[in-house]
Order: structure tokens, then C-alpha cells, then sequence
């Protein structure tokens, strides 16, 4: 089977999150994920997407559009899922009572990388519906 791919584009704020979690969710379950892996996978998904909005472009103070990009792609067994942005990447100490998001990520994904070069990504990799781990 070829591989299997969700694109969405959208303005990188709080309001964008739900519907591209939903769009995820529906592409999953399309290609058999079910029970706990679609929940643990969206909510991974919705932390990245969360941190977009709400970091990416914090600091920026152009007038340029403000994206938010969801790429997931299915093959060969492995899901990657990708949530790029065109702002600067943060680095800091987490503010009291925050720093759950990329925990939540790194305890979901088996995988997680996070390119800085141009803009945010955030890459993140998971087992396919008929993987027994
Ligand atoms: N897309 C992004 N653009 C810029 N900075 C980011 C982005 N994603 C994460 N960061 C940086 O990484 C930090 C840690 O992110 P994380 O999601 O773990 O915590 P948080 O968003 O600060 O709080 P919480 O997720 O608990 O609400 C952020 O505070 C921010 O500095
Ligand atoms: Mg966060």
C-alpha cells in the first residue's frame, strides 16, 4: 500500500487547534488506528499545534501571516507528524506551572525531534494501528 497523507494549513491561533485535531483524528481512524493510540496521538498532535499559537509568533512583530502547518503521513507501518511554524523557537526555562507540553509529546511519540533552523518544527513518530508495542 502507498502512503497515506493529511496536509492542513492554518493561522496559527488557539481557535485552529480543535478543528486540525478533529481533521487528524478522522484522518486515523480512516487508516484503522483506534482505542487509546488515536487519543494519545491527538493529544500529542494538539500540544504542538497549542505551542504554535501561542509561542511561535510571541515575540514577532511583523504583519506577516502567522501559520500554523499539520503534516501527517502513514507508511510503511510508522505515522510521522509534523507541526511546523514560521516563528522563532523559545528556548527558556519552563514558567511556573507550565512545561507539560513537550513532556506529553516526548511520553506519546517514540520519537521526537525539533528543527530550529527555519522556523518550528516539531516531527514526531508513532507506531502504526496493527503494531503490538
Ligand atoms: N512552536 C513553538 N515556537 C516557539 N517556542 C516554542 C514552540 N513550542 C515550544 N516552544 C518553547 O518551548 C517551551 C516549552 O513548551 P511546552 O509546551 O513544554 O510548555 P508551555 O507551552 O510553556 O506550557 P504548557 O504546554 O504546559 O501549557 C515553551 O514555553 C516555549 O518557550
Ligand atoms: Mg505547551
Amino acid at each position: 500500500m502507498g502512503a497515506s497523507e493529511l496536509r492542513l494549513c492554518r493561522p496559527a491561533q488557539t481557535r485552529s487547534v480543535a478543528p486540525i485535531r478533529r481533521a487528524l483524528r478522522a484522518f486515523l481512524e480512516a487508516l484503522a488506528f483506534d482505542g487509546p493510540a488515536l487519543d494519545d496521538i491527538t493529544t500529542a498532535a494538539g500540544e504542538a499545534l497549542a505551542n504554535a499559537a501561542e509561542h511561535a509568533y510571541a515575540q514577532d512583530t511583523t504583519r506577516r501571516r502567522r501559520d500554523v502547518e499539520l503534516l501527517a503521513r502513514f507508511e510503511r507501518g510508522e505515522l510521522r507528524v509534523e507541526v511546523s511554524d514560521g516563528g522563532s523557537f523559545i528556548e527558556r526555562s519552563p514558567l511556573p506551572g507550565r512545561g507539560f507540553g513537550l513532556r506529553i509529546i516526548r511520553a506519546i511519540a517514540y520519537q521526537i525531534q525539533i528543527e530550529t533552523s527555519h522556523g518550528t518544527c516539531v516531527r514526531m513518530l508513532f507506531p502504526g494501528p496493527l503494531s503490538k508495542s
